[in-house]
C-alpha cells in the first residue's frame, strides 16, 4: 500500500523505524524487516547505523527500485555545504547512489536562517536528482511557515512524533493544507501506548493488538507510521493492518485522548 507525495512519488505507507539500533544487531534486524515485507526504511546520520543498513540492503538482494530509503541531516551538520557533505556521507554509508527521501532532522530554534540555508541544499540535491523527495522532521507549524516563506520547493514530508495523546493538530492541519505528508515517529509512543486501558479495550473489540490499533489509527488519519521492532513476529503484526477499519466513533475517541506518554522531546528546543 502506498501514498503519493506531492511530486507523484509513491511512498510505502507503513515504514520501519531504525533509531537506537546499531552494529551487527542492526544488520540482523533490517534483514529481518526486509524479509517480513518492509520496503520503506527510515534512518538518519544521527542514528549511526547507515552502514549497517547499507549492508543489510546489499545482502537482501532486493531491487533498489523496490526500496524506499530515507535519511536525515543532523543538527551539527546544518548549513549549505555541511548538508551537501552530510548527504554524500549518508549515500556512501548506505552504499547507494540516490536516496528516496532526505530530511532536515531537527529545526534550529536559535538561528532559523540555518533551517533555510540547509533547505537550499536539499533543494539543490533534489534538482540534481540525487534524491527523489525532500522534507523536514520535527518542524512545527511556525518552523514550516518560516521555511515556506523562504523556499522554492515546499517540503513534501514532515516527520513528527505522533501517537494517541500527541496529535500535534496545528502542525498536521498546516501540513494537510499544504499537501505535506506527515510521517509518525514513535507511533507506539516508544511502546508506552501498549499499556493504555482505553486502547486495550478498543483493540479487544477489533481482535487486534494495541500496536495494530495505533498503526491503523495513524493511517486513517492520513499519517505514515514508522514503527520499530526487533522481533520478527511483531514486525509482521505491525504490517497486518489492512484487513480492518477503526470506526469513526473510535477514531474520534482516540483523536480526543489527552497526552499520557511520549518521548518528552520538544521541537522548540535545539
Ligand atoms: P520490540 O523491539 O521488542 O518489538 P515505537 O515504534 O513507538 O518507537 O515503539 C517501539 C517499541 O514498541 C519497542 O520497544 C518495541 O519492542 C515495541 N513494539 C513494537 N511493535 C510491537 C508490538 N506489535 N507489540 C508489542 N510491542 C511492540
Amino acid at each position: 500500500m502506498y501514498l503519493k507525495l506531492r511530486n507523484g512519488i509513491q511512498i510505502p505507507c507503513v515504514g520501519f523505524g531504525t533509531s537506537l539500533i546499531e552494529g551487527e544487531e542492526c544488520v540482523v534486524n533490517i534483514k529481518r524487516a526486509l524479509s517480513s515485507g518492509y520496503r520503506h526504511i527510515d534512518t538518519a546520520s544521527a542514528y549511526k547505523n547507515e552502514q549497517y543498513i547499507g549492508l543489510a540492503i546489499k545482502e537482501s538482494n532486493i531491487p533498489r527500485e523496490d526500496l524506499f530509503i530515507t535519511s536525515k541531516v543532523w543538527k551539527d551538520s546544518m548549513g549549505y555545504e555541511n548538508t551537501i557533505n552530510s548527504f554524500n556521507n549518508s549515500l556512501e554509508n548506505l552504499g547507494l547512489d540516490y536516496l528516496d527521501l532526505f530530511l532536515i532532522h531537527w529545526p534550529r530554534n536559535n538561528d532559523e536562517s540555518l533551517n533555510i540555508k540547509t533547505w537550499k541544499a536539499l533543494e539543490e540535491l533534489y534538482k540534481q536528482k540525487k534524491v527523489r523527495a525532500i522534507g523536514v522532521s520535527n518542524f512545527l507549524k511556525h518552523h514550516l511557515e518560516n521555511l515556506l516563506d523562504n523556499c522554492e520547493i515546499i517540503p513534501m514530508v514532515d516527520q513528527i512524533e505522533f501517537h494517541p495523546g500527541l496529535m500535534r493538530e496545528e502542525t498536521v492541519k498546516f501540513c494537510r493544507e499544504n499537501n505535506i505528508i506527515v510521517e509518525a515517529w514513535a507511533p507506539l509512543g516508544k511502546g508506552k501506548m501498549l499499556q493504555n486501558k482505553d486502547l486495550i479495550e478498543i483493540a479487544k473489540k477489533y481482535n487486534k493488538s494495541v500496536a495494530q490499533i495505533c498503526i491503523k489509527w495513524c493511517l486513517q488519519n492520513g499519517v505514515i507510521p514508522l514503527p520499530k521492532s526487533t522481533n520478527l513476529d511483531r514486525m509482521i503484526e505491525n504490517q497486518a493492518v489492512f484487513d480492518f477499519s477503526i470506526s469513526e466513533e473510535d477514531m474520534r475517541f482516540i483523536n480526543s485522548m489527552e497526552f499520557f506518554a511520549g518521548s518528552a522531546m520538544d521541537p522548540n528546543k535545539s
